[in-house]
């Protein structure tokens, strides 16, 4: 484990959730508007409304600068699957962050890869990030960073894994239901953030968590990259925390 990380780990759900939300805005407030990208998945759920309930009078959302962590491809702009309805429902919109500030991948652009392209020059302008909050897949993914992906990769398009789509399959009523083709942030774009917020909570992550931390340094894993970076901090409840505490 890099000796930079701190790692924290919470008691039971409520703790998890409010021990998240402080470390995001006690990041967030000591950067000038700060650049961040967000997770969407059933982890941050609770982070979210600890957000809304505790701190959405902080004058921090007002500056703040969004950008999408990752897209499914191909849906339009009002497909309730969509990853950025999600997080402005869940997050932005209740924390009054302003629309002009949100920087998101277009679903339905004609040319995936040209989208991704456009993310790239686009942070290459604003970026880098100042805070990444990320939740890790039970195959080590990291966004759609699935397994085999380059350290050195920029945002990208991609086809989903198998495991991917049965994880997602949950979400949406089953796997027929999961698109096929993400568009995601790459490692180097979430490599370069300042400050990055892992979180992890559930048996289910305890082994992943484990080898991305702990293992070695690979694609095959691509949440192994968090060695190679600081400023990281895991938040992990005790059951996904089990083995490398
Ligand atoms: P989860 O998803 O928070 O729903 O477990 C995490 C992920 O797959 O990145």
């Amino acid at each position: 484990m890099s000796s930079g990380m701190r790692i924290i780990v919470a008691e039971d759900e409520q703790e998890f959730n409010l021990r998240a939300a402080s470390l995001v805005v006690e990041t967030l407030e000591s950067l000038n508007n700060p650049l961040v990208t967000f997770p969407t998945g059933m982890t941050p759920l609770g982070m979210y409304r600890a957000l809304v309930a505790e701190y959405r009078d902080r004058p921090l959302w007002r500056t703040l600068r969004f950008v999408s962590l990752d897209e499914y491809a191909g849906l339009p702009p009002d497909d309730p699957r969509l990853f950025s309805l999600w997080v402005a429902k869940e997050c932005l919109d209740p924390l009054s962050v302003p629309l002009e500030n949100r920087m998101c991948f277009v679903s339905n652009a004609s040319d995936i890869d040209a989208e991704a392209r456009r993310m790239n020059e686009w942070l290459l302008i604003h970026g880098p990030l100042d805070l990444a909050v990320v939740g890790i897949g039970s195959n080590g993914h990291i966004a759609f960073n699935e397994p085999g992906t380059a350290f050195e990769s920029g945002a990208h398009a991609l086809a989903l894994t198998p495991e991917s789509i049965r994880s997602n399959a949950r979400y949406w009523g089953g796997e027929d239901h999961v698109p096929r083709h993400g568009i995601t942030l790459g490692l180097a774009n979430l490599a370069a953030a300042r400050h990055t917020i892992v979180l992890a909570s559930g048996a289910g992550k305890s082994d992943i968590l484990a080898r991305a931390l702990t293992g070695p340094v690979t694609v095959d894993v691509p949440a192994s990259y968090l060695q190679t970076i600081s400023n990281v901090s895991i938040l992990a409840d005790k059951a996904a925390a089990q083995y490398i505490i």
